[in-house]
């Protein structure tokens, strides 16, 4: 039988997609000029934000800043562990005012921002499980930012190679299922989105993870968010969500399509405050 599993309330922060558009083209999912159906981008992301508050978590948000289309994707604005804050510094010019933006929103709530000297797109690559921080690069984050991460928090960080564009960050491939520091933690995640090298480093790591197929990948099914026991995830992912139940664990399914034209998802749109 499968274990029941607890859930831990959490903080999370996130930007109402006022603004949200595609502007540019910055990943395979993206097509410069999308029409972006904004009231439809604002009841989806509303109903993500009180999927989290039925839940029992804490939600905030951020000001949207006009111009900053992508600045609905929180996740890539900062890693937050252990109510310290590392800030983002982003590949693509136009991004890189988001960093300024979140940082206001931050230091008004009472934290001190370290920014980064290398490129560091947040939790689009950075990703607690247990006593790690994994780490991806390949195509935003600079390896030497993992360095960077590894220093200012003092937490072992495992770097891992992304090697598919369509899986640009290492939100779009892998969610930590256990964040806590006792035990090892565990993930869920599709393998053909790592080098061969990274694969067998995840296999040792988490022999008891949840493999999903290339089809829930694309459906953005590992762009989710687990509070221990619910996993707030893309409906599309019908396998993976089948597999997460028979594990114990308890789907949240929340739409975030719109958001699919700009590369994101559930996990994207939600930054994690970790006190
Ligand atoms: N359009 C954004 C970009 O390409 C999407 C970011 C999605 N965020 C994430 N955490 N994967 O940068």
């Amino acid at each position: 039988m499968a274990p029941s599993r607890a859930r831990r309330p959490r903080r999370y922060l996130t930007c109402e997609p006022r603004h949200f558009d595609v502007l540019y083209a910055i990943n395979p999912w993206m097509r410069e000029g999308t029409p972006v159906d904004t009231e439809r981008a604002l009841t989806q992301w509303r109903t993500l934000v009180a999927a989290y508050r039925d839940h029992g978590h804490t939600v905030e948000t951020v000001e949207p800043t006009p111009g900053l289309p992508d600045m609905v994707f929180a996740a890539n604005a900062a890693l937050v562990l252990g109510g310290r804050v590392l800030g983002s510094r982003f590949h693509a010019p136009r991004r890189q005012p988001e960093s300024a933006a979140y940082e206001i929103w931050f230091k008004a709530a009472g934290f001190d921002v370290h920014e980064p000297q290398a490129v560091c797109e947040g939790e689009g690559d950075l990703v607690p499980v247990g006593p790690y921080v994994l780490a991806g690069t390949g195509f935003r984050t600079a390896p030497a930012a993992h360095q960077e991460v590894q220093e200012f928090f003092g937490v072992p960080t495992i770097g891992l190679r992304l090697t598919d564009p369509r899986f640009y960050h290492l939100d779009t491939a892998l969610f930590s299922l256990e964040d806590g520091e006792r035990g090892g933690g565990n993930v869920a995640y599709y393998p053909g989105a790592f080098s061969p090298g990274s694969r067998a480093v995840l296999e040792r790591l988490f022999p008891d993870a949840v493999i999903a197929t290339e089809d829930d990948a694309l459906a953005f099914g590992l762009n989710a968010v687990c509070d221990g026991r619910h996993v707030f995830i893309d409906p599309g992912a019908r396998s993976l969500i089948g597999r997460l139940a028979h594990r114990g664990y308890v789907p949240v399914p929340v739409d975030l399509s719109e958001f699919r034209k700009a590369g994101g998802g559930i996990k994207c749109c939600t930054q994690e405050i970790r006190p």
